[in-house]
């Protein structure tokens, strides 16, 4: 058991973005990374696409960059993609070194020999992967490799609570010093203190009734550091990915768009294809457009899922390259070597949150967000397939490097107060939150989904707003539970997300409303950038 809770870099999150800045920095420099769940269990575990970057000529920067822009309907920051994409090749090799085992082609061209796949998007082949679950090789050999070091503390099942700042205590300089955290093991609420805190807490998708996602994206690092007085952007731009498999008793679980990447194609329920009456890119336009086309095509004929078909490719090259899609297929009946699958769309990606500068750094001093829960600029109105895990791991890099080169200058953390729990009791009707938390997300999904409209927008609003106040008055009166601080967390981004998406009035990128159905060109796209009420010291100068 641990004696004293204090870090120099205290990391929320354990997936690529938390992991990769751990292993960043030197040893030693005292590190924590804490985990809600188990360590492993994160988006990233799940990932199956793989990782975009430009390894092999003729692809350019200039392309991945272009096509980056364009999925993003422009409201990309054209220095942060740069960024991005330009230190993606060291970033890979860093991973090549670690062990990640990507997929190997001897046919190819490329110095490696990666096996390149193709996406939505992306105009040509660029995207590394390990068969179809790229991202459980790379999870397993970054939480190994963080295993070997003396100097990073794994704490699984410990879920932050808050943020502890200058301001909260009262002191003269606003700093992030810690957060309080509840141990879910024994119940018991920690304080925990450190120089540098990092979120690395993955998106909000659970916000919506049907997600890829696993149950940790519930946009805890969002909430908490928009309590701790940090902006945050783009809040609206949430994405559905367009092929979960329906399956009316499974969860939902991704069916990769490497799938229509290596030939496969959408139907409708009779076998009409339809993909070519929305974008001429067909199979392949950005996820945005491939979404809304089947959200249309399931409203207007009332069906319940369309079909992806790959059937037409050998069945050793399906089993070949998407196992774990074959695995999964094959436990719910389906067998997508001899007949089109069933699918619909799921949400997968937060676009927006936390606004960040290049080093991950917040508006708060001493605070960093890093991978899904930041808005760095990257991804604009529609992230590009593949781009995700890429921007964990840059600017996971990057984050380690400012706080190596700042941590000197950086002040030891104060003393804290202990979580105080005198005013709380237990739980007397947990039924409250349940049946919250099912109100919370079927209201997102009706009303806030692939398309809005201001009455629906209305209508979620009120909603919410009625919700915040009845999670509010129960936090303030019991014991604090895993599942009331993600219902607390959830609906504090739901209504991130409604106050964004109220305050765009027109279509771009995944934000598309029926009563402004076209982009607004008139002026130069803008982030909708949502200030919270609480003072902070602005600190971003890049
Ligand atoms: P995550 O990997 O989600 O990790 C979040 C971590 O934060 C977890 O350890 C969690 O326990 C912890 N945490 C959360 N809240 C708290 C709290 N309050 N206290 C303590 N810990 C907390 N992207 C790609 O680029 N390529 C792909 O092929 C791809 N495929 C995908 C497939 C699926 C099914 C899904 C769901 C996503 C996919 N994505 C893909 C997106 C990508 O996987 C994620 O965006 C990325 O992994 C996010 O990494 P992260 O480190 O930011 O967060
Ligand atoms: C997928 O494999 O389709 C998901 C890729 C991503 O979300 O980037």
């Amino acid at each position: 058991m641990l004696t004293d809770n204090s870090f120099d870099v205290l990391i929320f999150g354990s997936g690529a973005a938390g992991l990769t800045l751990a292993l960043h920095l030197p040893v030693q420099v005292r590190v924590a990374v804490l985990s809600k769940s188990e360590l492993s269990e994160s988006s990233t575990l799940y990932a199956q696409g793989g990782i975009s970057a430009v390894t092999q000529a003729p692809d350019t920067f200039e392309s991945h960059i272009a096509d980056t822009l364009d999925a993003g309907a422009r409201l990309n920051n054209p220095e942060t993609v740069r960024f991005t994409i330009e230190n993606a090749p060291a970033a890979i090799r860093w991973l090549v070194e670690l062990g990640v085992p990507f997929t190997r082609d001897n046919a190819t061209s490329n110095h490696d020999n990666f096996h390149l796949t193709r996406e939505g998007g992306h105009s040509t082949r660029r995207v590394l992967h390990a068969a179809d679950a790229t991202a459980r090789a790379m999870e397993t050999t970054l939480l190994d490799a963080a295993r070997a070091r003396s100097n990073i503390t794994l704490l699984e099942h410990h879920i932050a609570i808050d943020l502890i700042t200058g301001h909260k205590l009262g002191l003269a300089h606003n700093r992030c010093v810690g957060a309080y955290v509840l141990n879910r093991d024994r119940q018991s609420v920690e304080a925990f203190r450190a120089r540098n805190v990092v979120l690395a807490t993955g998106g909000a998708s659970k916000v919506y009734l049907y997600t890829s996602n696993p149950d940790t994206s519930t946009g805890d690092g969002i909430a908490m550091a928009w309590r701790a007085g940090c902006r945050v952007a783009n809040m609206e731009f949430n994405q559905f990915h367009p092929t979960c498999l329906y399956h009316p008793k499974a969860k939902s679980f991704l069916v990769t768009e490497a799938v229509r990447g290596e030939g496969g194609h959408l139907l409708l329920p009779d076998g009409t294809p339809f993909m070519e009456n929305f974008d001429e890119r067909g199979n392949l336009a950005p996820r945005d457009i491939v979404a809304r086309a089947i959200d249309h095509e399931m409203k207007r004929l009332g069906a319940e899922y369309v079909l992806l078909d790959i059937s037409h490719k050998p069945a050793p090259f399906i089993k070949e390259h998407f196992p774990t899609v074959y695995a999964r297929c094959r436990e719910l009946g389906y067998d997508m070597t001899l007949k089109p699958i069933p699918v619909v769309p799921a949400a997968h990606y937060t676009c927006g949150g936390v606004i960040t500068d290049l080093h991950g750094r917040t508006d708060l001093p001493g605070l960093y967000a890093i991978g899904e829960v930041a808005c760095t600029g990257m991804h604009g109105a529609n992230r590009m397939a593949s781009n995700s895990l890429l921007e964990c791991l840059v600017f996971g890099i990057a984050a380690s490097e400012h706080i190596i080169t700042t941590l000197d200058d950086t002040p030891p953390p104060p003393a804290v107060p202990p979580w105080d729990e005198s005013r709380v009791r237990d739980s007397d009707e947990e039924v409250v939150v349940s049946h919250n938390w099912d109100e919370l997300r079927r209201c997102m999904w009706n009303y806030v989904g692939i398309v809005r409209t201001d009455k629906r927008l209305q209508r979620a609003w009120r909603r919410v707003d009625l919700l915040q106040q009845e999670i509010q008055e129960y936090y303030s009166n019991f014991t604090v539970s895993n599942d009331l601080l993600e219902l607390r967390n959830l609906a504090e981004v739901a209504a991130l997300i409604i106050r964004s998406a109220q305050a765009r009035k027109e279509s771009r990128g995944l934000h598309f409303t029926l009563d402004y159905p076209e982009m607004d060109t008139s002026k130069p796209p803008a982030d909708t950038i949502l200030t919270p009420e609480q003072p902070v010291d602005i600190d971003l100068a890049v």
